[in-house]
């Protein structure tokens, strides 16, 4: 094994522990915990949505997060001390795409949603032990990329993979940042997941993701203390909607991923106008405090079967079928050391798939227009 190969081995591994830990491990004390807090709350409006998700509209001040040991004296942001440059420079592209709605839930002012019966909190909770007993497998496709990062961006096409309901797997896309040795990363992950055995449905849902690696301990939405949210409409956990149709319309969530160069803490914002959903405050983490120093931009599916019947990743078609039928990440972009939105340097990537016979990255180019890629494919069709 040459370093490169090594240092790859690690992230992937790294990236299994979070998807898997964010999911499985510890949720029963995180959920007990976050139950607490939302008993000492006076909350003056639940909303339910069509799909059945409940949110909770609760004062941004005393959001779960602040519960956090850490955070006890933390001061909210509401918004970044500066947004990174060359935000506004648009890259054409010849094809038309809308972004998607992430799930939208009308809280009054001064006042954030959560997510209430988040069900793969119950579920997982259900199966922690028959997930972790297990050998967990993982396949996945995309980029990954190895440098100083003060951010990352992209522009995702969603689709709505096909997951078996009884496997226990699931299959996610989107961006990790990571900072950290061996055992110790910290972790950044925003993406969309199909994850039918903990979700309870099928659908494309919103997450978002850390890992404290120092305390080896990972976190989804608002399920333990850690991200603070902003935004009085985002849902976390909700579904996007509309999701993209194969060989039909096309549908995306742009995701900024930005440090905020005087809190050091992490923003997150999406969609053409980088509407603020949330932070991570920058005291929660140790390795990832002043920048990341890898990142990943792609689809994983991970599981107790996940390389026996792999789930799809993207639209469930191989890349190399093109627009409005592989899908693709657009605008791939880094935020450098001097806060500027720039194309990630080609040298410094690891482009690919851990299986070419289930999934595979196409039309991977960075020119005029910047860096994009197809990714993605049927895993095993059962
Ligand atoms: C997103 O939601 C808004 C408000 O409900 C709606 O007008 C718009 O059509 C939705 N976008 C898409 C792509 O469906
Ligand atoms: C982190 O936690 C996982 C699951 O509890 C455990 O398997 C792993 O050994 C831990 N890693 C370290 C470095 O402590």
């Amino acid at each position: 094994m040459n370093e490169r190969q090594a240092i790859r081995a690690f992230l992937l591994m790294s990236y299994l522990v979070l998807v898997t830990r964010g999911i499985d491990a510890g949720t029963t004390d995180r959920w007990e915990k976050t139950g607490q807090i939302l008993k000492d709350q006076r909350f003056r409006k639940t909303i339910i949505m069509e799909d059945g998700d409940v949110y909770d509209c609760i004062d941004v001040n005393h959001q779960p997060a602040f519960s956090h040991s850490l955070l006890k004296d933390h001061k909210i942001q509401m918004e970044p001390s500066s947004f990174p440059t060359g935000l506004n420079i648009k890259s054409s592209f010849q094809h038309e795409f809308v972004q998607a709605n992430l799930s939208t839930i009308d809280c009054p002012i001064g006042m954030v949603p959560i997510q209430k019966n988040s069900k793969l909190d119950q579920i997982t909770v259900h199966n922690i032990n028959q997930v972790s007993n297990n050998h967990i497998q993982h396949e996945e496709a995309g980029i990954k990329y190895l440098d100083d990062l003060y951010g990352v961006r992209a522009t995702i096409n969603v689709y709505e993979p096909k997951v078996k309901k009884d496997n226990a797997d699931l299959s996610q896309t989107g961006i990790q940042i990571d900072n950290g040795p061996e055992g110790q990363i910290d972790s950044i992950v925003v993406c969309y997941s199909v994850a039918p055995h903990y979700a309870g449905d099928s659908f494309a849902r919103f997450h978002v993701a850390w890992t404290d690696g120092v305390l080896n301990k990972s976190c989804i939405d608002h399920n333990c203390p850690g991200f603070v949210q902003v935004s009085k409409s985002v849902g976390l956990g909700g579904r996007v909607q509309p999701v993209s149709v194969y060989n039909g319309p096309q549908y995306v969530i742009t995701i900024l991923i930005f440090k905020d160069p005087e809190t050091k803490n992490w923003w997150l914002a999406y969609g053409e106008q980088n509407t603020l959903i949330g932070y991570w405050p920058s005291s929660l983490f140790t390795r990832i405090k002043d920048k990341g120093d890898f990142s990943f931009w792609g689809g994983h599916v991970a599981g107790p079967t996940a390389s026996i019947y792999s789930p799809q990743i993207g639209s469930g078609h191989f890349a190399s079928e093109g627009y409005g039928k592989a899908a693709f990440m657009r605008n791939i972009q880094i935020v450098d050391e001097n806060n500027k939105l720039v194309t990630p340097n080609k040298y410094k990537d690891l482009v690919g798939t851990s299986d070419l016979l289930k999934y595979s990255v196409d039309g991977y180019k960075i020119n005029k227009y910047g860096m994009h890629m197809y990714y993605g494919g049927p895993g095993i069709l059962v």
